[in-house]
């Protein structure tokens, strides 16, 4: 049975005293600061959280997720998460993580009509128009719709890169390094594309900015 918002509050109450149950300071400590040292950006799939699968704890993930982990160059939403964990947080290292049998990639590959969200996914057509003969030639939907997902994360891992505020932080001798990792939901584990950005050098000469 699906739990009611009522049973919702309850296990909120369950939750607050097993946390106070191993460490009696545990919210009046996090009540004046957070210092995370990562900025996750996944995909909303309720399937997917975050913090669990990392096994961390409330203000160690600064998180932004949105329907297939996607970083758009304009998007204000994502840029300003972005922002506000490199500049102000300071955390020194981003992680896309995408997953595998993502709705929103299976959307993207297909030629239907879904309604707006198929200007969202244009995101992820593009990845697929630049990469079409390699998908296409992949003999069932499954590994097309995997794959996709691969190379979305790789490309999403390129649009930080390419931000200003990534460019910004790596000139002013800043460490970040933004990283590129698969969720497999048939087995809880995570994989490392190992497509790591950590310096401007590695950005296209088309998006680089050098100086002020
Ligand atoms: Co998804």
């Amino acid at each position: 049975m699906k739990p009611s918002p009522e049973e919702l509050f309850k296990r909120n109450i369950e939750w607050a005293s097993s946390k106070l149950a191993t460490d009696d300071k545990f919210f009046s400590k996090l009540n004046d600061i957070q210092t995370p040292n990562y900025l996750w950006i996944g995909c909303s799939d309720s399937r997917v959280p975050a913090n669990e699968i990392v096994g961390m704890d409330p203000g160690e993930l600064f998180v932004h997720r949105n329907v297939a982990n996607i970083v758009p160059h304009s998007d204000a939403n994502c840029l300003a998460v972005i922002q506000y964990a490199v500049e102000v947080l300071e955390v020194e290292h981003i992680i896309i993580t995408g997953h595998y049998n993502c709705g929103g990639i299976r959307a993207a590959l297909d030629d239907k009509d879904h309604g707006q969200i198929d200007n969202w996914l244009a995101n992820i057509k593009d990845v697929l128009k630049e990469n079409y003969k390699e998908i296409m030639d992949l003999k069932t939907e499954q590994l097309q719709v995997d794959r996709l997902c691969e190379l979305n994360v790789v490309e999403q891992v390129r649009n930080v890169a390419r931000t200003t505020i990534a460019q910004r932080a790596w000139r002013n001798g800043k460490e970040l390094t933004v990283h590129g990792w698969v969720y497999d939901l048939k087995d809880g584990l995570l994989r490392d594309l190992k497509v790591d950005i950590n310096n401007a050098q590695q950005i296209h000469e088309a998006y680089r900015i050098n100086s002020k």
